[in-house]
């Protein structure tokens, strides 16, 4: 093809294309930053970009049965009684799992962290917060009750992300 004729291909393509987009239906729309926002969920290593806020076990508790018990069994059951995922009772302070299924010791933030991104692992796949529709203030309520010690999960306790 001659330079003329490809250049007369590219205006008649480009005026397809405006036609085109002319003729498309009204779908879809622009996003703004306020859209993007609960979707931007990159964590630093020093834990910028993690959830903050204050939670109790006692508001972790019904969240957890509605929205992960499905999955892992209620506290207080031991890692390995596994449902989908792996029971979390003493998922801080379990000898026998020292560390989170990511390896990264069971530390408030790093529960957290799973929480926010999900996992995927050789158990399974743990669901992002997006998935299990959570609020910062119900993943802060989740880690309350979740590091809250074995058998005192009501206890009231308050309990702070950062
Ligand atoms: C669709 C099933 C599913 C749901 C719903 C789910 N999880 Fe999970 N979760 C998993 C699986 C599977 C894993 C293990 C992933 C792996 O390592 O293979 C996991 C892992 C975890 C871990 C890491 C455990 C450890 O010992 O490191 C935590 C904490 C956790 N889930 C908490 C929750 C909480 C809290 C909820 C409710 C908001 C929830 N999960 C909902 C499937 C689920």
């Amino acid at each position: 093809m001659s330079t003329r004729k490809l250049a007369l291909a590219a205006a008649a393509l480009a005026l397809g294309l405006g036609a085109a987009r002319a003729e498309t239906p009204n779908l879809g729309r622009p996003i703004s930053p306020a859209d993007i926002a609960p979707w931007d969920i990159t964590i630093m290593p020093d834990g910028t970009g993690l959830p903050t806020g204050s939670g109790t076990p006692a508001q972790g508790a019904p969240i957890f049965a509605q929205k992960c018990a499905a999955c892992h069994n209620n506290p207080p059951t031991p890692f390995d009684q596994k449902l989908v995922g792996p029971g979390l009772a003493k998922i801080t302070d379990d000898p026998a799992h020292p560390n989170l299924v990511n390896d990264k010791p069971p530390t408030p933030a790093n529960i957290a962290e799973i929480l926010q991104n999900g996992f995927t692992g050789p158990i399974g796949t743990m669901p992002n917060r997006q998935a299990n529709a959570l609020s910062d203030k119900d993943i802060a309520d989740l880690v309350a009750y979740l590091v809250s010690p074995a058998g005192d999960y009501f206890a009231g306790c308050s309990f702070d992300l950062q």
